[in-house]
């Protein structure tokens, strides 16, 4: 079966005077693991919703294989749905939860018995046909929830934070599996999850959502490397942010940080005829480190800038603060009024700085990305 083609078109959902979700616009493509991510309140269930047929559409239209499925009502639509709460009915065995889906559809018996069996080796859950919901660990409970929402070859997923109720090992290990389940099907899957690692770990493609917006839309790689807000590059990962501006002086255009610290020569892109930056971001693994040369501290100043450079940024401090995280140490910078977080990993040849260095901190400027 061929994954499911879905749009939202010009979608708004109110309640009341307010909107839940403002003009969403989205297209996911056939076999597409799209994610929605964004904090309490953005319009993720929302959106969920109004794809499976919970909830309508107040403006635009939800199409389904080109068809307008605005009106129509859940049981009228071919999908699966996984929620939080596992949503098993506690007094059937998992055999005859499986079924249940299938035995409203008229399924012939031999049909319905083959079909539960294959869900279950699925989720690799053979043997527990005749086990009740409570006799299962929450992860395996969960496992037969994704059975039951599979089990009768639906081409669309639509899952809200399945894994919520998960301690962390167990989160990742079904993570993995439901993506391979996914491809294996070719499903195409709407999933939300307030979990940034999550999404990066799972999804195609990404939506930021907030206050019922989305901010923005691209791939894992797209949205840590090249976030375009402040609010993505705040929301999904670690992120140092820089206020500043653009500054043009002669032929030379510079970015240049609101304590004058930070200075650097734009490359294309930042030229001010594009939309002017406020501030600008790097990630913490980006930033190289070294201990500073020649005259220290004080004599020099902490936070000293170094002159406008095209290709790379240099700033000067001093360690404040490092943690050890085995894999990598944590670094805590203070470079004049400015904080800079840094991560180095503890590979071969790294060195370990101390408490008190002073250091020169650097990074390519393509790494330094403009937000808005
Ligand atoms: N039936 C309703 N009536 C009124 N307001 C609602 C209703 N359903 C949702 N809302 C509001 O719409 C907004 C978006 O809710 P939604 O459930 O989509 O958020 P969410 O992104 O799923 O958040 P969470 O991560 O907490 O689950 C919230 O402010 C919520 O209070
Ligand atoms: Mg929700």
């Amino acid at each position: 079966m061929r994954g499911a083609d879905v749009a939202f078109s010009g979608v708004t959902k109110s309640y009341g005077a307010f909107d839940a979700l403002k003009d969403f616009e989205l297209a996911i493509r056939p076999g597409e693991f799209l994610t929605l991510l964004g904090p309490s309140g953005s319009g993720k269930t929302t959106s969920l919703m109004l794809l499976a047929g919970f909830a309508f559409p107040s403006r635009g239209h939800v199409l389904i294989n080109g068809r307008d499925v605005s009106k129509v009502p859940s049981y009228r639509r071919d999908q699966g749905i996984v929620f939080q709460s596992y949503s098993l009915f506690p007094h059937m065995t998992i055999e005859q939860n499986l079924a249940f889906p299938l035995e409203t559809r008229g399924m012939a018996r031999g049909d319905i018995a083959r079909k539960t069996a294959d869900a279950l080796t699925m989720v690799r859950l053979d043997g527990f046909q005749g086990r009740y919901p409570d006799q299962l660990s929450g992860g395996q409970q969960q496992r037969v929830a994704l059975a039951r929402a599979l089990v009768a070859d639906p081409p669309l997923l639509l899952m809200d934070e399945p894994l919520g109720a998960l301690d962390k090992n167990l989160r990742e290990e079904m993570q993995l599996e439901i993506k391979h389940i996914q491809e294996s099907l070719k499903l195409t899957v709407l999933y939300v999850t307030h979990d940034q690692e999550e999404a990066l770990t799972m999804s195609d493609r990404i939506v930021v959502m907030n206050e019922g917006r989305i901010q923005q839309t691209g791939t894992p790689v797209e949205l840590y490397e090249r976030p375009k807000t402040r609010f993505v590059a705040e929301f999904v990962g670690d992120v140092n942010i820089v206020p500043g501006r653009v500054e043009t002086a002669g032929a030379r255009t510079c970015f240049r940080s609101e304590d004058g610290a930070v200075a650097m020569a734009c490359p294309p892109g930042w030229a001010p005829d594009g939309e002017a930056p406020s501030c600008a971001a790097v990630r913490p693994e980006k930033i190289a480190m070294d201990l500073a040369a020649g005259p220290q501290g004080q004599e020099r100043g902490q936070g000293h800038g170094h002159e406008p450079e095209l290709g790379r940024v240099r700033i000067d401090g001093r360690i404040r603060e490092a943690i050890y995280l085995g894999q990598m140490t944590r670094y805590v910078i203070d470079a004049g009024p400015a904080q800079f977080v840094a991560k180095r990993m503890s590979g071969p040849g790294e060195r370990r700085f101390q408490l008190h260095d002073e250091v020169t901190l650097s990074w390519f400027a393509d790494d330094f990305v403009a937000l808005r």
